[in-house]
């Protein structure tokens, strides 16, 4: 059964001082979908909210039409995983056993530990290439490396909606492309539903089936790369002057930061202003 995730006019923050106001979102079941926004812009505080984390102060996230916040957490976890930004292991935990944690969701009272569970832990390791850390502590492994075995537990957890908060970070450029093929291989072979935090605006392009666009709290833009990635887009959410041109291999908008945008420019003048820039590079 897909169950739809969605955000029904939801406000977030911390301290009560709001930082998303009246949101709403629905994330597309089986689709892959990318957040992007500046720094500071709400995303992780917007997948806290959609994986149950944070409590909206007003409005609803809503799962198979249920309200999350009136699902056991167990029933939540099995359905939603969440991989933050900045997750937390216990002190000295070795990789096996953390990814090995990614099932407990699974597990209960007439589920113990099966060899299923190990055969899910193996293959999760092999595809993130983490089986030769397997003995290693956590803390000991370099940012990549940590990283990558998160996201082995993600992968492990197996849930049908994955959020992922900035998946690619500390990656080389060729594990970031790996791991993204992964999560597009998990997408596309068993249908789950990927909702990932992206900084690089031209793999979000790529791998995104639907992009949501985010600046102050607000989504800015909702909807196919090529329709969200436009040039006045892309200054409007990051205060950036880009060039946009077809990605040689995929045809997806590709962005050529040309530089800071300090407002000098109206809106109504900038595309021709800019499209013609890199000529002149
Ligand atoms: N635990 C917290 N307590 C108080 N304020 C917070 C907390 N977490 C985030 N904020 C504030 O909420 C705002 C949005 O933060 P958030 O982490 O959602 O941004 P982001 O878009 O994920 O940014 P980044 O790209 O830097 O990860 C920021 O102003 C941040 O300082
Ligand atoms: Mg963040």
């Amino acid at each position: 059964m897909t169950h739809q995730l969605r955000a029904e006019g939801i406000t977030l923050g911390y301290d009560h001082t709001p930082i998303i106001d009246g949101l709403d979102l629905e994330v597309i079941p089986g689709a892959i979908t990318v957040i992007v926004g500046a720094n500071a812009s709400g995303k992780s505080t917007l997948l806290k909210g959609l994986a149950r984390l944070l409590k909206p102060e007003a409005g609803q996230v809503t799962l198979g039409g249920r309200n999350i916040a009136a699902l056991s957490g167990k029933k939540v976890a099995t359905v939603v995983g969440l991989l933050p930004q900045q997750p937390i292991a216990p002190d000295g935990i070795t990789v096996a056993d953390l990814v090995g944690r990614g099932r407990y969701p699974h597990q209960g009272w007439f589920r113990q530990w099966s060899s299923t569970d190990d055969e899910i832990v193996a293959a999760a390791m092999a595809a993130t290439n983490t089986q030769q850390l397997a003995a290693r502590r956590l803390e000991d492994l370099s940012g990549g490396q940590r990283q990558r075995v998160w996201i082995a537990m993600a992968l492990a957890q197996d849930p049908e909606i994955l959020l992922l908060d900035e998946p690619t970070t500390f990656l080389d450029v060729t594990h970031q492309i790996e791991v993204l093929d992964l999560l597009l291989e998990r997408n596309r072979e068993r249908g789950t539903t990927v909702v990932m935090v992206l900084h690089d605006l031209n793999l979000a392009a790529r791998y995104a089936d639907h992009l949501v666009v985010m600046r102050a709290g607000s989504i800015v833009a909702n909807g196919a790369p090529a329709e969200t990635l436009t040039a006045d887009i892309v200054r409007h959410a990051f205060d950036l002057e880009a060039a946009i041109v077809p990605d040689p291999v995929c045809g997806a908008p590709m962005i050529i930061p040309i530089g800071r945008f300090h407002g000098r420019v109206s809106t109504a003048e900038t595309p021709e202003v800019w499209q013609s820039k890199p000529v002149r590079i």
